[in-house]
Parts: structure tokens; sequence; C-alpha cells
């Protein structure tokens, strides 16, 4: 069936944090400001997982409920087959609500107070909250910005693995928010400087479907099929179906004992119930007959970058933008426009009323950037990028 994703849904009276919560982000919006922050789409759902929804409502009881089930496994599993020729045993993927809890679980399960965990900012900042949060301290292996196009300083990485209390590195696969997407050749020599270091990578791969059109993306454990046990990916379907309410994720663990530790701990110690009936109709329906919506999805993302791309050019030309490689992320350099990075942000909020998320909540890398999401209708993008050039341009010279 053919999606309408140029349809504006109105999200309130939804329980949207990104539409009826943006105060929790900043207190000086206003009802008519226009909400670029938070990572989840605009669009509807696809109509097979909505279906399944009814289906399981219909059903009428929403007792305790497992997805330890034949058809569930063979849709996620089989999903990881056919777009990344990615082999993954079922007995190996264990449940978490989120992938942001499930990396604090690992955490807890290899590391000790004080130890180091390397992380490559400007990046998701709940991966710095979750490491100082267990008294564990960030290692930075800040990214390198060559005019927009971003790589790793592997000289850095290698100094900061070789240090023996550095235990955990967090890959950000693809990268949110700079966009990168990781090449084989980049990820197999991170990959052996860590693991010749002895040092974990928690792989984040929850960006891992949503990819422009000729990149593809390498599931970081394919590349070391020897270290497979030192490597945990992150996976969920909340990014790619925009499911991020449902709350499921699939984390895959190879090493027996840490997935033993991890079940003693999550399941037993921390008491984490199995997931919710209508999560796992939702999650069992996304992989299994999610594609079709998907496709649609990322030919109106693409479309939807390069429309962003021709509007900066054409109205902020003062910008620099290289559209992301993956996500639906834009992260954009206002830097030249001569703000302060707080008069920058508080413009954008106050006077243009849109809300992007301010790029030093990624790491001070991030100064002088703003990270849009762009998956909202084209008429929203373009409404709130106008509101961005009004504002911008008003005043030529301002410091
Ligand atoms: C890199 C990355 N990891 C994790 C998450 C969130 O995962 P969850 O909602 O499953 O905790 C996001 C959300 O934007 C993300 O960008």
């Amino acid at each position: 069936m053919h999606y309408d994703f140029d349809k504006i849904i109105d999200r309130t009276h939804t329980n949207s944090v990104k539409w009826e919560f943006m105060q929790v982000m900043e207190s000086e919006v206003t009802a008519d400001t226009l909400p670029f922050w938070v990572a989840d789409m605009d669009f509807p759902c696809a109509e097979p997982i909505l279906t399944a929804l009814h289906n399981r409502t219909e059903q009428k009881v929403f007792g305790y409920s497992s997805h330890d089930t034949p058809e569930f496994f063979q849709a996620v599993c089989g999903w990881y087959q056919n777009r990344f020729n990615w082999n993954v045993d079922p007995a190996h993927l264990a449940y978490s609500p989120g992938v942001v809890p499930a990396i604090g679980f690992i955490l807890d399960l290899l590391t000790k107070p004080g130890e180091g965990v390397i992380i490559q900012r400007p990046v998701y900042h709940p991966f710095t909250n979750i490491i100082e949060s267990r008294s564990r301290v960030v290692v930075n292996n800040p990214l390198i910005n060559q005019d927009g196009d971003y790589r790793i300083d592997y000289a850095d990485l290698e100094k900061k693995a070789q240090n023996p209390d550095t235990k955990v590195m967090i890959l950000c696969s693809p990268h949110n928010p700079v966009g990168r997407v990781w090449q084989k050749d980049e990820l197999l020599r991170l990959g052996k400087i860590c693991l010749q270091n002895n040092v974990f990578i928690i792989s984040d791969e929850i960006h891992c479907d949503l990819l422009r059109r000729g990149i593809r993306h390498t599931p970081l454990e394919t590349l070391f099929p020897r270290e497979q046990h030192r490597i945990i990916t992150t996976t969920a379907p909340s990014k790619t179906f925009n499911l991020a309410g449902m709350q499921f994720s699939n984390i895959i663990i190879r090493d027996d004992e840490l997935r033993e530790a991890w079940a003693l701990y999550v399941k037993g110690r921390l008491a984490i119930m199995g997931p919710t009936p209508l999560s796992i109709a939702a999650t069992q329906a996304a992989y299994s007959q999610g594609e079709e919506w998907l496709e649609q999805v990322l030919d109106y993302l693409d479309e939807n970058i390069s429309f962003m791309q021709s509007y900066l050019a054409e109205h902020l030309p003062k910008a620099r933008f290289s559209p992301p490689e993956g996500t639906y992320l834009a992260w954009v350099d206002f830097s030249s426009y001569g703000y302060t990075h707080e008069a920058l942000y508080k413009k954008l909020v106050c006077q243009a009323q849109v809300l992007p998320q301010s790029g030093t909540v990624f790491g001070s890398e991030g100064m002088g950037f703003m990270r849009f999401n762009i998956a909202c209708p084209r008429s929203v993008l373009r409404e709130g990028l106008k509101r961005v050039a009004a504002v911008l341009n008003q005043e030529t010279n301002p410091v």
C-alpha cells in the first residue's frame, strides 16, 4: 500500500513527549513552537503493525507475557539475515525495555566504579549520563570534524584504549548526531584497537535500518567472528518502525557467561519483567511485515534531506550541512552566523519558535551546531526552516 507521509497527524492528546512535553527540554517554548528535538517520527505507523495491535486488543486480556515463540524469533532474526546478511542465533538475544537501560546493565556487569568507558563526542548524550550516574569515567575520543566530514581519531583511541583502567567502548553506529554510517575499514580498525587492548565494545546499532539510498550498514560483530563474545550489540524496532513508546529492544550477547550474568542481574536482581503484550505484537509485525512501509519512509527521508540541503543553500547559505549517511537527524553548523551558542539557541527557541536539540547537549564539540529531527511532513520541515531563516537573516552582523 502507499503511505502518505505529507499528511500532518495531530499528536496532541496522545501524551507525546515531542509535542506535548517540550517544556521538559526548554521552558521557553510556546503553544506555537515546532518540535525538531527528540528522535521519533511524526509519520503514521505501518499498517501491519496497526492490524496486529488491533487484533491483540480484540483478545481483550493483557496479562504477563513472553515473546519466547518461534514466530517472534523468526521475525527478528529473519530481518537481520535479510537486511544485513547477519546470522543471529535467537538464543543470543536478550530482551530489554530500552537500549539506554541495556547499556547501563552491561556497564554494571562489565565495569567497576572508577573504570573508564570510551565514547566519541559529539555523541548521543544519554551515554554520558549512563556512565557518570554509575560513577564510571567518561573517556572521550572526540571525532575529527574535517569540514563537516567526521572521522575517527585512531591514534587518540589507541592511547585511551591502552590505559588498563579503560574497560568498555560504547560505539554509536550509525552515529547520532553526526549521521556517519561507519564503513568496514573504519570499523575494522576501531574494533582491532579495542579488542587488542581488552576493551569490550557495546555497539549501539539502533539506527542501523535508517540509511540513505546506496549506503550500507555493517554490524560490527560480523567483522570479528572469533571475538564476538567481547562485542554486545544493541538493536530495537523503536527507531526503525517508530515504536519508541513500546519499549522493546533486542540485545545481542554472544558470550554465554555474560548472558547468564545478564539474566541473573536483569531478571533476578532488577526484577525486570518480560515485555508488554502490545510491544510483542508490534515488534513481531514490524520485523515480519514492516519492510514495505520502511522502504517508503527511507525514500521520504532522503527527499527531506535533499529538500533541507537546497533550502539551507538558498536561504541560509552560511549554515554548513553535510547530509547524514544514516539516521533522520540533520546536524547543522550555524557558527558562521556569529552568535554565541546560547544566543543562537535562544534565538531559535524564543524568536523562531522552533525547538531543535542544542548541539552542546552532545558535548562541547557541538558548539555552534543544532540537531534537527527531519522525520516529519515536508510542510512542517519547510515551516521550521522558514522560521529559522527569517530570524537568522534579520541581522547580518550580530557581533
Ligand atoms: C544512539 C541511540 N541509542 C539509543 C537511543 C534510545 O534508545 P531507547 O529508547 O531504546 O533507550 C537513541 C534514541 O534516540 C539513540 O539515538
